[in-house]
């Protein structure tokens, strides 16, 4: 699908730092749980099928399309499919999360896992194609990956963390091993996401979830060099990079080093204030607090109206959350902050 021939461009137009009649809206996590009619599917099927199933991930990816009409589809699949292709157990239970059966602690762990996995990834590419053909040019189609540090996290941890004390200890004694850990994931996430491109997504987003709990300095040798070198070697041409971040609000100045399209930024910063202080050429998504969404309509109104107030007169802006929808918040409430967001002008 070329870019030129998608019907609404207000996201692609936006992404790249051009002028639109009103902000571009899609949000993180805007297919999940938080749907009716994604339980009706996930009661059926385990999230890896899911995923793995293209007519299925097809489905799903389309419910948001369908049902609150944003401006931008995201693929439906997990960051953590790159770390399952190297040789991860994993697992997604409910209540729990997900799993690694066999996390990543040492050299022979590390050696253990494979870097050439386009093959065993090919049902994204497989789903990728059916998603277009539904599309039919309606709107772009966003393709993602989890960063290294972030991926990497899941696998010495074994799954989901709040102080993610492994990860740390391993960068911080063993930094050599660290770093080929990082390296193998980095190779199998550049071939990842050419993979997804070659099969026509519009747009990617590398997601960085947990580079928050990093000090500046590990932040920089653990994350950034390896997003940089990522975002370096992606065939992008006509397809915009967005870079997102938990820590946005303090890292943007290395993130945009990185030289991304689009820089998807937490809800602690006050946008505008980070967008003054990018390149030129770098557009911000974000930045609600998704907890607004919890919030009385008319609280969800004027906190999405003060943050475009806020961004009048800036070109490449794209309304997003600061983080994931979650799952528990209201359907009715997501579905009228896109109203709101679509009826403005600015
Ligand atoms: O945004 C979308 O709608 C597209 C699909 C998508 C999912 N995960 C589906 C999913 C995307 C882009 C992701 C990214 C993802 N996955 C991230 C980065 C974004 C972020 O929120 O920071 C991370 C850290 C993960 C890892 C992950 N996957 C966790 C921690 C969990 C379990 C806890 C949770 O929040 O659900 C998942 C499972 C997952 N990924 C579900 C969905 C819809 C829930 C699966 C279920 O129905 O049980």
């Amino acid at each position: 699908m070329s870019q030129n021939n998608i019907q609404n461009s207000l996201f692609l137009s936006a992404a790249f730092s051009e002028k639109t009649e009103r902000p571009p809206v899609w949000m993180m996590r805007q297919a999940g749980r938080f749907m009716p009619e994604y339980w009706e599917i996930k009661n059926k099927y385990s999230f890896l099928e899911m995923c793995k199933t293209p007519e299925i991930a097809a489905d799903v990816t389309m419910l948001p399309v369908d049902l609150l009409g944003i401006d931008a589809a995201i693929l439906f699949s997990d960051i953590l499919v790159t770390a399952e292709a190297m040789g991860g157990e994993l697992s997604f239970t409910q209540g729990v999360g997900p799993r690694f059966a066999n996390p990543v602690r040492n050299q022979s762990h590390v050696d253990a896992l494979l870097t050439d996995v386009d093959d065993r990834l090919q049902y994204v590419a497989d789903a990728i194609k059916v998603i277009q053909q539904r599309l039919n040019g309606s709107i772009p189609l966003i393709g993602f990956a989890g960063a290294p540090f972030t991926v990497m996290s899941y696998l010495v941890e074994g799954g989901s963390s709040k102080d993610f004390k492994l990860t740390k200890l391993l960068i911080h004694n063993h930094p050599e091993l660290a770093h080929q850990l990082l390296a193998k994931i980095a190779k199998v996430t550049i071939d990842y996401l050419n993979l997804q491109i070659a099969a026509g997504v519009n747009a990617v987003q590398l997601f960085d979830s947990w580079a928050l709990a990093l000090s500046w300095d590990d932040y920089t040798e653990f994350s950034h060099n390896y997003n940089k070198e990522i975002i370096s070697k992606l065939n992008r041409k006509d397809i915009p990079v967005i870079s997102f971040c938990k820590g946005s609000s303090v890292f943007a100045p290395l993130m945009a080093d990185a030289q991304p399209d689009v820089i998807s930024v937490d809800w602690n910063a006050d946008l505008l204030d980070i967008k003054k202080k990018l390149p030129a050429g770098i557009a911000v998504q974000g930045n609600l607090d998704p907890h607004i969404l919890y919030a009385d309509k008319k609280v969800i109104k004027e906190r999405i109206h003060r943050l475009f107030e806020r961004m009048r007169g800036e070109n490449g802006f794209i309304f997003n959350l600061g983080h994931g929808i979650m799952p528990d918040i209201p359907f009715d409430n997501v579905k009228y902050a896109i109203e709101v967001v679509k009826e403005y002008r600015y």
